[in-house]
Order: structure tokens, then C-alpha cells, then sequence
């Protein structure tokens, strides 16, 4: 197996990084278009391109050692940063997966696109959480240029479609994650508000790092929800941190959405159901507080 990455730096590109860390009978080449710090295993290759728009720059970097699986991670994941761009949103989520998704189908190789539980931003999940057969009803530029990236994924078919939700946890990347604001909060002791009537179904990077893996080596096609096994409202996410971590969890304070109105607007609840991906594996992902005890 020859995995070529994209979003190595990132926040799932460093976890997905480390794990690859421990099978070094997996070829790994990472495609950067910044030169932000990355952390990679001895022996891959870190390769370089201008612009992940153009197909024949790859190739030419990518010399005669040809990928058998591309990771399709790297993003502008933003929501904030897409609602003030939203041509460079355009261009980095669904330019980049256009082009990538046109290199597999040159090389017959299986590709694997990241994207996210926001493509439902547009109606609340039913409790059961929303599964792969639901349609999504994106609203934001992000949501919408991942939608979009999604449908020019699927197009290949040697493409599998893997929607993520909040992914929280430690890894070498300067971004953070769904913690790093929460943790900053309950360290300087200062009130951290939290809505207590928004959901979602967190996931530990690392056990997404795993469920792409094992998605990419077993060839998965179509679609594939990849959440934690708790629906958890901001509150209970928050709580579960402090008392996992040994912080004070009374510097919480919930609050309910219509008080503090955010931009861009957030969806209230995209809890996924992943059912079908745990069955595949044989097993299901660690709940936020077993995960963060264990880390
Ligand atoms: N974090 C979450 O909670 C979450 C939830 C659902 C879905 N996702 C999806 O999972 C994937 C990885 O997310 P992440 O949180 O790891 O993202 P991230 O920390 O923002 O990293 C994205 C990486 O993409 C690369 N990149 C290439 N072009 C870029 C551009 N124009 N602007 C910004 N970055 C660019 C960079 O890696 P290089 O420097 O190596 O090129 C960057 O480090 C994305 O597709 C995202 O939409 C994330």
C-alpha cells in the first residue's frame, strides 16, 4: 500500500501521520502545497506543489513511485474563513478534490475524501442521528463547498465519501481541534459558555485517523458517516472535559442558542449515525471520556 496524503499539518492529517507512524510497511507521500511544520515518519516523502489545482504538477513531483490509495484531507476548514472567502473555499475544497479525484481515475487508484457532519447544517437531525441515505442540505460556504467536493468525489467510482464529525483531541498540528478553545477557558478559569441545545457526535482524532485507514485498505466505496458514540450537547461535551481532565467545571455556564447569536450561524444538531462503519469495523469508536482518559 503507497498512501499519497493531502493536510498532512492539519489537525486529522498529523493524527492520520502518527498512526501511519506504526505501519511502516505503508508507503506514505505526503502532497503540501504550504510549508507549515509537519511531523512525518522516517522514510516518506514530502512533496511540494504550488497549486493542488493542477493534475500535471502532481505527476511530475509524484515521479515514477505511484500511489495505490489517495487521502484527500487537506481543506480550508473554516466555516468563519469560507463565509469571508467563499471563492477560495470554492477553489481549496472542491478545486483541490476535482483534481485529485481526476488523478486517482489517471492512476486506477482508490481515493478517499474527508468530509463533515456540516453538509446537514439545514435541518436538524432526528434523534437516531442522520444516516448516509439522508440528503444533505448544506447552507454555508463551507457546508455547501463541501457538498460539492462530495458530489465530485462520487463521480469516480473508485471514491469513498467519509463524513466526519467534531473531531477533538492532541496532536503535533498547530490547529486544535474541538478542545483547544475549551481547554484554554477551563485552565485560565475564566466562564465558558456553552449551549446546551446544540448537538453533536464527537470523535477522537485518532480513532478517525483509524476508520479512514481501515476505509482506505479495505477500498470502502460510496458513503460513510464517522462519528463518536454519544450524541452530546456543547454542555455535556464541555463538563465531561473538565471532569476528565481535572479542571473546575464550574466556570460553565449554559447558555441556549437563541441568547447568543453566532456568525456564521451554526447548526443546532448534526449528529451522525455511523452504524454501518462500526459494523465494517467490528467495533465502536471510544466515548469523549474514555478517549481523553486514555490519551
Ligand atoms: N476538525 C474537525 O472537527 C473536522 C470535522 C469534520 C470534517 N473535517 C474535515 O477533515 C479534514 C481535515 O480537517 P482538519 O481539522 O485537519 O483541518 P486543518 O487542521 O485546517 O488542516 C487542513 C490542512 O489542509 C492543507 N491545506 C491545503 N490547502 C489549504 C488551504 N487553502 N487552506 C488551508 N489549509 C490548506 C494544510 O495542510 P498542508 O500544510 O500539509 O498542505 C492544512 O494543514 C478537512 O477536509 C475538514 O473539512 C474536520
Amino acid at each position: 500500500m503507497h498512501v499519497l496524503l493531502t493536510g498532512a499539518s492539519g489537525f486529522l492529517g498529523s493524527a492520520f501521520v502518527g498512526l501511519l507512524g506504526c505501519f511502516p510497511e505503508i508507503e506514505l507521500s505526503v502532497l503540501r502545497s504550504s510549508h507549515a511544520e509537519c511531523v512525518l515518519p522516517l522514510g516518506s516523502r514530502e512533496l511540494f506543489v504550488q497549486n493542488l489545482e493542477a493534475v500535471s504538477g502532481i505527476e511530475k513531483v509524484l515521479g515514477a513511485r505511484v500511489p495505490t490509495h489517495i487521502i484527500h484531507l487537506a481543506a480550508l476548514s473554516s466555516p468563519a474563513a469560507c463565509e469571508q472567502q467563499p471563492k477560495l473555499a470554492h477553489a481549496a475544497n472542491v478545486g483541490f478534490t476535482r483534481t485529485l479525484v481526476q488523478l486517482a481515475s489517471k492512476l486506477g487508484c482508490h481515493i478517499t475524501v474527508a468530509s463533515t457532519d456540516l453538509v446537514f447544517e439545514g435541518s436538524p437531525a432526528r434523534a437516531a442521528g442522520f444516516s448516509e441515505s439522508d440528503t444533505p442540505s448544506p447552507r454555508s460556504a463551507y457546508s455547501r463547498s463541501k457538498a460539492d467536493a462530495e458530489s465530485a468525489a462520487l463521480l469516480y467510482a473508485r471514491s469513498c465519501v467519509v463524513r466526519l464529525c467534531l473531531l477533538y483531541g492532541h496532536t503535533h498540528s498547530k490547529s486544535r481541534g474541538a478542545l483547544g478553545w475549551i481547554e484554554d477557558k477551563l485552565h485560565s478559569k475564566e466562564e465558558l459558555v456553552l449551549f446546551e441545545d446544540e448537538y453533536r457526535t464527537p470523535i477522537h482524532v485518532a480513532d478517525a485517523a483509524h476508520a479512514l485507514l481501515q476505509l482506505a485498505r479495505r477500498q470502502a466505496l460510496g458513503v460513510w458517516h464517522c462519528g463518536g458514540p454519544e450524541r452530546l450537547s456543547r454542555v455535556q461535551f464541555g463538563l465531561t472535559v473538565a471532569e476528565a481532565l481535572g479542571y473546575d467545571p464550574s466556570v460553565i455556564r449554559p447558555a441556549r442558542r437563541a441568547d447568543v447569536p453566532s456568525t456564521p450561524e451554526r447548526p443546532e444538531d448534526v449528529s451522525l449515525s455511523s452504524d454501518k462503519l462500526w459494523t465494517l469495523l467490528g467495533a465502536v469508536p471510544r466515548t469523549l471520556r474514555t478517549a481523553l482518559v486514555e490519551e
